[in-house]
C-alpha cells in the first residue's frame, strides 16, 4: 500500500510514521511536510532510508496532485496547530487548515483515493467544569479560536466532499495528546523543558482548566483502527478517559522531576481559554473494538519526561525562539 502522510515531521505525524514503519512493512510511506517552525526533519531520523520525504505545501495544487496520484491512502495530519499562535495571527491557519485541506480533498476526489482526516475535539468548544457531560459524535460544533474554527471548517469540507462527491473518507477527532517529539510550545513539553532548564513553570489563570490527555501512541493506534475498520463517511471520537486539570499536570511534572510541586507561577489567562474538554469514545471502543494501552497518565508522563531529558539536542534549539514568541504574543494580547 502506498501511503501519503501530510505533516509527518510534526508531533503526531512523526509518531504515526514511526509506528507504521515498525508495524506495517507492506506500507510504502511518503511524507509531505512544509517544515514550518513546528516541523522537524530530525523527528524522522529513526526511519531514515525507510520512507520518502517531500518538502512542500499541502496548499500547492500541482505538487499535491502528483503525490496523491501515486497514493492508495492519504492520512492528513498537517495543520497549524497552536491555539495561542492563532490568536496572534490567524492567517497561516486559514491557509493550511482550510485551503490546504481543500487542495488535498480535490486531489483525492480526482483519483478516488481513500482519505483519513485528523482533527481535534476542540471543534466542539468547551464544557463547564462542573458538567458531567462529554463530547460525542453528535455534539454540535462550537469552536472558540481561529485554530479550532479552521479545524472545524476543514472537517465540514470533508463531510461535504463525502456527501457531494462520494469521497471515501473517515474523520477522527482526538483529545489532547502528549508524548515524545511534541514541540516545546505546547503545554506539557513547555512545562517539562522549563523545569529541565531551571525556569519556573507558568500556568494560565487558576489552572482549573481540564484537558482529556491521551498518549500519542494510543491516538495513532486508534487512527489505524479507523482506517482498517471504520465506516466510510463516519466520524470517530478518540479519547482515553484522561481528564486532568492543568494545575495537577504542572504539579505532577514538578514532582516527577524531584522538585517542590508548588514551584510554579500563575500568569494572566488567554482570551477564550476553553474550560474543559472530555471525550466519550464509546463508538470507537464498541463498534471498532479499540482500547488504549496507556491507562496511567502519571507513568506516561514520567516516560515523556525521560524522553525530553534524554533528547535535549532535539528540543533545545526551539526553546529560546518559543519563549521569545510567547513574550511577543503576551504583549500583543495585553497579557
Ligand atoms: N496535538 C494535539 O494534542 C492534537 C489533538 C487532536 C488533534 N490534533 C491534530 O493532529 C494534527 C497534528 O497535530 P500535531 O500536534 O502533530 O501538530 P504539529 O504542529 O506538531 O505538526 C504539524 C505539522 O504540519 C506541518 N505543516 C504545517 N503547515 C503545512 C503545510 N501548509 N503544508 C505541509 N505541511 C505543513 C508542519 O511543518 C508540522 O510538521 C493536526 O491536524 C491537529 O489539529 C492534534
Amino acid at each position: 500500500m502506498r501511503l501519503l502522510v501530510t505533516g509527518g515531521a510534526g508531533f503526531i505525524g512523526a509518531n504515526f510514521v514511526h509506528r507504521t514503519v515498525a508495524d506495517r512493512p507492506d506500507v510504502d510511506v511518503t511524507v509531505l511536510d512544509k517544515l514550518t517552525y513546528a516541523g522537524n526533519r530530525a523527528s524522522l531520523d529513526p526511519v531514515a532510508g525507510k520512507i520518502t520525504f517531500v518538502h512542500g505545501d499541502i496548499a500547492d495544487p500541482e505538487l499535491v496532485d502528483r503525490l496523491v496520484a501515486n497514493a492508495d491512502l492519504v492520512v492528513h495530519f498537517a495543520a497549524e496547530s497552536h491555539n495561542d499562535n492563532s490568536l496572534a495571527d490567524p492567517t497561516p491557519f486559514v491557509h493550511t487548515n482550510l485551503v490546504g485541506t481543500f487542495t488535498l480533498l480535490e486531489a483525492v476526489r480526482r483519483y478516488d483515493v481513500r482519505y483519513h482526516h485528523i482533527s481535534t475535539d476542540e471543534v466542539y468548544g468547551d464544557l463547564a467544569l462542573d458538567d458531567p457531560a462529554k463530547f460525542t459524535e453528535a455534539t454540535p460544533y462550537n469552536p472558540s479560536s481561529p485554530y479550532s474554527s479552521t479545524k472545524a471548517g476543514s472537517d465540514l469540507l470533508v463531510r461535504a466532499w463525502v456527501r457531494s462527491f462520494g469521497l471515501r473518507a473517515t474523520i477522527s477527532n482526538c483529545s489532547n495528546n502528549y508524548g515524545p517529539y511534541q514541540h516545546v510550545e505546547k503545554f506539557i513539553p513547555r512545562q517539562i523543558t522549563n523545569v529541565l532548564t531551571g525556569v519556573r513553570p507558568k500556568l494560565y489563570g487558576s489552572g482549573a482548566n481540564v484537558r482529556d490527555w491521551i498518549h500519542v501512541d494510543d491516538h495513532n493506534s486508534a487512527v489505524w483502527t479507523v482506517i482498517d475498520k471504520g465506516r466510510i463517511g463516519e466520524t470517530y471520537l478518540i479519547g482515553a478517559d484522561g481528564e486532568t486539570d492543568n494545575r495537577t499536570v504542572v504539579e505532577t511534572v514538578l514532582e516527577l522531576c524531584g522538585m517542590d510541586p508548588e514551584a510554579f507561577d500563575f500568569v494572566t489567562d488567554r482570551p477564550g481559554h476553553d474550560l474543559r474538554y472530555a471525550i466519550d469514545a464509546t463508538r470507537l471502543r464498541t463498534e471498532l473494538g479499540w482500547e488504549p494501552q496507556y491507562r496511567d497518565f502519571r507513568s506516561g508522563l514520567a516516560a515523556t519526561i525521560e524522553w525530553y531529558r534524554s533528547h535535549e539536542t532535539w528540543w533545545m534549539p526551539q526553546k529560546t525562539a518559543t519563549e521569545a514568541a510567547y513574550e511577543r504574543s503576551e504583549r500583543i494580547l495585553g497579557g
